[in-house]
C-alpha cells in the first residue's frame, strides 16, 4: 500500500505552487478569482466507461475509462522516484489490476486509460462490483484522499460451454501466448464472436468452431502465400508420409530442394536449412562474423527474436549477452545515413543486413519498394569495407515482383535469409549463399535436430515447382492492386481522409489524423470493425495470398465501407471509449 504522506519539497508540488501562484498573479487587481475554493489535491470527474452490464466468468474484457483531473496535483505518467500515477481496478475488495497512464495529465485535462480485464471465476450473488481508481505509486490511493471512485455493476454470468470455449478456457489459464488479434476478448458486446482458434483453413479463409468464418489477410504470418491447404501442396506432403518425417540422414529431397534453390536465386551457389526465418539470420551473422573475425553489424529492418538481435526487440531485462555483435541500425534507402554510420566503423563491419523493401517499420510509415540505387551502393560499400551482405527476403522472397527483390534490382547478395512462403504454408526456413562465405558456415555451430524434416522439404520442393511454373508475385501484385485500390475507392466516397499505404503485398490503412493517439483509436476501432465483418488482419496488415479471388476482395471492401463508416462517425462524436473493445495499438 503506498503511504499517503505528501512531501511539499517535492518537484510536482511545488510545480503546482507556482502554477498557482501565477495564475493569481495574471488575475486583474480587484478581481475575484472565478471559483474560490482551492482544488483538492487529488480530484477525479469519470466522463464515460465502456464495461457491459454483464459479462461471463473468466471472460476478457478490454476497459476503456475516460477521466479527468479535477485536482490540484499534475499526474505524471511516468516518474523518476516511482511516483507514476496509475489507474486501479478492483473486483470486489480484491485488486485485480493497475494500468499505466498513457500520458502526463494536467489538472483541468482528460485521460483515457485501457486495461485488459480477466473476469474472475467466482462472484458472489452473481455479480461483481467493479471499482475503479486511480494511485499515485508510493504515495496515496485516491480514494483514500477523498476521491469517489467510479463504481460499476456488472452482471456475471456462466461461462460459454462448447468445444471453443473449452479450449479458449486452457488457453486463459495455461497459454496466454495464443491470443491473436483481440488478446483473448472473445465477443463483442453485440454477441459477436472475434475470433480466437480456427478449426479449419482453406483458400484465403479460416473457420471457428462455431462455424464463424473470416477472409484472411494475415495468411500466417504470410507464409501461406500460396493460400491454406493448397491442394498440390497437400499432395506433395500426403506422397512424402510413406517415409518417416526425420531421418537420420539427409532425405533426397533436401538435396532436391537445394538445386531448385540455387536456380531461383541469383547469387545461390550454396543452401542450409532450418525451421525459421530467425535461424537463418542468426545462421548467417554468425557466419559473417567468423568469415570477418568482426564483431560489428549494420541493420535495417526486422531479424527475428534470437540472440544476437534480440537486444532491438525484446525489454532491456532480457539484454543479449555480452558476446553479442554491435548493432546499429539504418534507414532503408537513405544512403546518406548507411554512409554515416559505415564511417564510424570503418574497418569493423563483419556484416550489412537488411530487409531490401516493404519493411513494416511502424503501424504509420508505409512499408517502401525497392530502390535500386540504394541498394547498389550498400553492395558497393560492403566490397569495398569487406563486410559480408546478407539480404533478408523473409518477407520480401517469392513475392516481390520477379520472386526476389535482389532478381528484381540486379544487386546480388553474399547471403541470403529465406523463410516464410518458401515452402507452401510448412516450416521451413533457408540460407542461401555464396560459396566462399557459406564454406565457413560448418564452424557457426549451426545444427538444428529438425533442419531436415522430410514434409516440410516435400512441400518445399512443390512450392519452388509452382514458383519456377508461375509468375505468382505478378498474380499478387494483381490481387493486392485490387484491394488496394478497392479500399481506396471506399474511402474516398466515405469522404475519409485515409488510404492504403504500402505496397500490394503488404500494405495497411493509414487515417491521415496528425494527433497520433487520436490515429490509434481509429486504427484499433477499424481493425476491431473489420474483425465483426468477418474480415482478418493482425494490426492492420494485409497480405494477399494467391487464394484471394476478386469476389473475396468485394467481400472485404464492403466490409471497409461498413467499418470505416463506423470509425468516422465514432471519430466524428469522440465516442472511442464506447465503441473500443480490443486492446489498443
Ligand atoms: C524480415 C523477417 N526476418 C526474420 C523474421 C523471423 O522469422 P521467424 O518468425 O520465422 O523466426 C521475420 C518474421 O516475421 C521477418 O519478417
Amino acid at each position: 500500500m503506498p503511504s499517503s504522506g505528501r512531501d511539499r519539497s517535492d518537484p510536482i508540488f511545488v510545480g503546482n505552487l507556482i502554477r498557482h501562484l501565477a495564475t493569481r498573479a495574471q488575475r486583474p487587481a480587484g478581481v475575484a478569482p472565478a471559483a474560490a475554493v482551492a482544488l483538492p489535491p487529488y480530484g477525479v470527474a469519470w466522463h464515460e466507461h465502456n464495461l457491459p452490464s454483464s459479462l461471463r466468468k473468466g471472460e476478457r474484457w478490454q476497459l476503456y475509462v475516460r477521466a479527468e483531473n479535477r485536482g490540484s496535483r499534475f499526474w505524471p505518467a511516468q516518474h523518476p522516484e516511482g511516483r507514476s500515477v496509475e489507474l486501479a481496478v478492483y473486483f470486489g475488495a480484491a485488486l485485480h489490476c493497475t494500468a499505466s497512464i498513457p500520458h502526463d495529465v494536467a489538472p483541468g485535462e482528460d485521460v483515457l486509460v485501457s486495461v485488459l480485464l480477466t473476469c474472475p471465476l467466482d462472484a458472489e450473488g452473481g455479480a461483481w462490483t467493479v471499482t475503479v481508481s486511480f494511485l499515485e505509486q508510493n504515495v496515496a490511493w485516491f480514494h483514500e484522499q477523498g476521491v469517489t471512485p467510479l463504481v460499476i455493476e456488472v452482471r456475471a454470468e456462466e461461462p460459454e460451454t462448447g468445444a471453443l470455449a473449452d479450449v479458449e478456457a486452457i488457453a486463459r489459464r495455461s497459454n496466454w501466448s495464443m491470443w491473436l488479434p483481440t488478446d483473448g476478448v472473445t465477443r463483442s458486446r453485440t454477441g459477436r464472436r472475434y475470433p480466437t482458434f480456427i478449426e479449419h483453413a482453406a483458400g484465403c479463409r479460416v473457420r471457428d468452431a462455431n462455424g464463424r468464418e473470416w477472409i484472411d489477410f494475415v495468411m500466417a504470418g504470410g507464409a501461406a502465400l500460396l493460400g491454406y491447404a493448397h491442394p498440390e501442396i497437400q499432395a506433395a506432403i500426403a506422397r512424402a508420409l510413406t517415409s518417416s518425417a526425420v531421418v537420420t540422414l539427409p532425405h533426397m529431397l533436401e538435396a532436391k530442394v537445394t538445386g531448385q534453390l540455387c536456380d531461383l536465386f541469383p547469387g545461390a551457389e550454396m543452401a542450409l536449412f532450418g525451421k525459421h526465418g530467425s535461424d537463418m539470420c542468426t545462421a548467417a551473422i554468425r557466419t559473417a562474423r567468423l568469415h570477418t573475425r568482426r564483431r560489428t553489424v549494420l541493420y535495417s529492418g526486422y531479424h527475428g527474436w534470437h540472440d544476437w538481435y534480440v537486444q532491438e526487440t525484446v525489454q532491456p531485462r532480457l539484454k543479449s549477452p555480452s558476446a553479442a555483435p554491435e548493432l546499429f541500425r539504418f534507414d532503408l534507402n537513405d544512403a546518406g545515413g548507411f554512409d554515416a554510420l559505415v564511417d564510424q566503423r570503418r574497418g569493423g563491419i563483419a556484416a550489412v543486413i537488411l530487409e531490401p523493401a516493404a519493411q513494416a517499420r511502424s503501424l504509420d510509415d508505409p512499408p517502401s519498394g525497392a530502390d535500386a540505387a540504394f541498394l547498389r551502393h550498400v553492395a558497393e560499400v560492403c566490397r569495398e569495407q569487406g563486410a559480408v551482405l546478407i539480404f533478408d527476403e523473409i518477407v520480401t522472397g517469392f513475392r516481390h515482383p520477379q520472386r526476389s527483390v535482389q532478381q528484381a534490382a540486379g544487386v546480388i547478395p553474399d547471403l541470403t535469409c529465406l523463410g516464410k512462403a518458401l515452402s507452401g504454408g510448412m516450416p521451413l526456413a533457408a540460407l542461401v549463399g555464396r560459396r566462399k562465405i557459406m564454406e565457413t558456415s560448418p564452424n557457426a555451430a549451426y545444427m538444428p535436430t529438425f533442419r531436415g524434416e522430410v514434409y516440410s522439404l516435400a512441400a518445399a520442393a512443390m512450392s519452388l515447382e509452382i514458383h519456377q511454373r508461375e509468375d505468382v508475385p505478378a498474380q499478387i501484385d494483381g490481387i493486392g492492386t485490387a484491394l488496394m485500390e478497392a479500399v481506396n475507392e471506399v474511402s474516398g466516397d466515405l469522404g475519409i481522409r485515409g488510404a492504403m499505404i504500402g505496397v500490394p503485398y503488404r500494405q495497411i490503412y493509414r487515417f491521415d489524423e496528425p494527433d497520433a493517439r487520436r490515429r490509434g483509436l481509429m486504427r484499433t476501432l477499424l481493425q476491431q470493425e473489420l474483425l465483426q465483418r468477418g474480415v482478418l488482419t493482425y494490426k492492420g496488415f494485409m497480405l494477399p495470398s494467391l487464394a484471394h479471388r476478386p469476389a473475396d476482395v468485394e467481400q472485404t471492401a464492403a466490409a471497409f465501407r461498413e467499418a470505416l463508416a463506423h470509425v468516422q462517425d465514432v471519430a466524428d462524436n469522440n465516442s472511442f471509449v464506447r465503441a473500443l473493445e480490443i486492446p489498443l495499438f
